[in-house]
Parts: C-alpha cells; sequence; structure tokens
C-alpha cells in the first residue's frame, strides 16, 4: 500500500480564501479590517521564518499585520506592558507573542497576560479550558489546523482509535482533547511510556507530535492507518523532515502529512481564521 497524501497546503489555500472573502464582506458592510499583531523577541533565525509566514498569510488573506521584533535584551516587564497596550488597542484583534521567548522571560506568565479574546495562538489557560469544557473560545492553532486537515480530506475521527505521540502544552495535549470531542477514542503516550510500539500498533489515527525524529519507527504503523506528522527538523543538507521517516511510514499508512506541506501551512491557516473569529466576536458580529 502506498498513502495518500494530506495537503495541507491546498487545505489550507481553502481556508485563507474563506477568511479572505469573509474580510473582503466585511469592508464592504463598513466594518472593520480585522488585525494581528506579533512580537519577536531576539533574532531566532527559525523564528523569523515563522514569523515572515504569517505575516504573507494575513496579506493574502487582506488582514493587517503588525509585526514587532523586540531586542533580546528586553525584559519581562517591558514584554508584559507592551501586551498591555495591544490589549488596548481596537485595530488589533489577535496577539501573538512567539514561542520561544529568552530565557530570563517566563513564557506562561506573557501567554496568560494577553487578553483570552485575544489569544489567537490559543495557548492562554482559558482558552484551553474552554476547549476542555468545550465552550466556545479560541483554539489552538495546530490542532486545530490538523482536524480541519482531516475533515476537508473526508476523514472523520468519531469511533477512531486515535493515538497521539507527545504531550506538549501546544500540541499534544490540545489535539487529544480535540481528537475526544470529535468522538474519538484517545491513547496519549509520553515519554514515560512503555511499550510506545505496542500503542502506535493499535492507531487508526496517529499523530506524531515528539519534536524529535525517530521515537517512531514507521514500521509499527497499522496498516491503513491516517497518519499526521506534525514535527520539523532540518538535516545537515538543508532539507526538511519530520518526527517521522516519510518512506517507510507511507508503506503502511492510508493517509499521511508530508513535510514540509502538511501541517506547517494548517498552523498558519488556522491562525488566519482565528483573527477572523476574534474580529468579529470584538465587533459582536459572528
Ligand atoms: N513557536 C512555534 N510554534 C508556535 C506557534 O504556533 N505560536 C507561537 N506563538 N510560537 C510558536
Amino acid at each position: 500500500m502506498s498513502a495518500r497524501l494530506l495537503d495541507g497546503r491546498k487545505a489550507a489555500d481553502t481556508t485563507v480564501e474563506r477568511v479572505r472573502q469573509a474580510v473582503s464582506e466585511r469592508l464592504d458592510a463598513g466594518l472593520s479590517r480585522p488585525g494581528l499583531a506579533v512580537i519577536l523577541v531576539g533574532d531566532d533565525a527559525a523564528s523569523r521564518v515563522y514569523v515572515r509566514n504569517k505575516e504573507k498569510a494575513c496579506q493574502r488573506a487582506g488582514i493587517a499585520s503588525f509585526v514587532e521584533t523586540l531586542d533580546v535584551s528586553t525584559t519581562e516587564q517591558q514584554l508584559l506592558e507592551r501586551v498591555q497596550q495591544l490589549n488596548a488597542d481596537p485595530r488589533v484583534h489577535g496577539i501573538l507573542v512567539q514561542l520561544p521567548v529568552p530565557d530570563h522571560i517566563d513564557q506562561s506568565l506573557v501567554t496568560n497576560s494577553i487578553d483570552p479574546w485575544k489569544d489567537v495562538d490559543g495557548f492562554h489557560a482559558e482558552n484551553v479550558g474552554r476547549l476542555a469544557l468545550r465552550q466556545l473560545g479560541l483554539r489552538p492553532c495546530t490542532p486545530m489546523g490538523i482536524m480541519t486537515l482531516l475533515r476537508q480530506n473526508g476523514i472523520e475521527p468519531k469511533g477512531m482509535h486515535a493515538v497521539v505521540v507527545g504531550a506538549s502544552n501546544i500540541v499534544g495535549r490540545p489535539m487529544a482533547l480535540e481528537l475526544l470531542l470529535a468522538g474519538a477514542t484517545v491513547t496519549v503516550t509520553h515519554r514515560f511510556t512503555r511499550d510506545l510500539a505496542s500503542h502506535v500498533r493499535q492507531a487508526e489515527l496517529l499523530v506524531v507530535a515528539v519534536g524529535k525524529p525517530n521515537v517512531v519507527d514507521g514500521d509499527w504503523i497499522r496498516p491503513g492507518a491516517v497518519v499526521v506528522d506534525v514535527g520539523i527538523h532540518r538535516l545537515e543538507d538543508g532539507s526538511l523532515r519530520g518526527d517521522l521517516d516519510f518512506e517507510s511510514a507511507k508503506k503502511n499508512a492510508g493517509w499521511i502529512t508530508p513535510v514540509p506541506g502538511g501541517v506547517g501551512p494548517m498552523t498558519v491557516a488556522s491562525l488566519i481564521s482565528n483573527t477572523l473569529i476574534a474580529c468579529e466576536r470584538f465587533d459582536g458580529v459572528d
């Protein structure tokens, strides 16, 4: 068997186009243009690329983007004050502080200082709590993007046995919640899990979000499984790969995300979608 591709670029284009149309209709109706503020502290090369991609997606969707690069020496207090100003700025409907922030800044303090209804990353404790309680809120972008990618390809998680490998705050745990809310039976594995292979072998839907290559072996994948690889790693020759070895994984999988071009574009598309949702809520229009 050779797997069908879950094409994240195509699905992301569909989302961005939907948002572009909605923004254009807002403007025609005399409503405000959605705005996204992105703060980058320091000059991490990978973060700069991610921020540039977010800026480009905003341009395509007609969202105003305000990117601020702050010096690596910016104090926690200065960053918190800047977030407060953006919380009060009516042109800004979404605020994103690119992670990681330098070590002298407490990441969760900063994340939780963002107005929950401007937290378009969906990282605020209130938004994660709202997701767990199935309440309306802004949802973490990567898990939300993966759910969109599955559904746009006609894959319905209800009743499936889903296995999420990795239990991080921003992917693994909210991914497990999304799948649970969608009616899947969910196993979450983590670094203390014994016999990872036996869990992976049972997965009808497998989401690998370890952040390290070669933890999951492609040979463990159940024949026909839907496989989502969240990892992205740059190799010495400059090429990109995911957490999985794509060539071995695709032999067993029924569906698989490529890297690049799978989950990455969907994360950005969810951010764009969340910015529109935040703007509509700001206006009381939904
Ligand atoms: N760093 C890596 N991924 C992300 C993301 O989705 N949002 C933010 N804010 N920082 C990140």
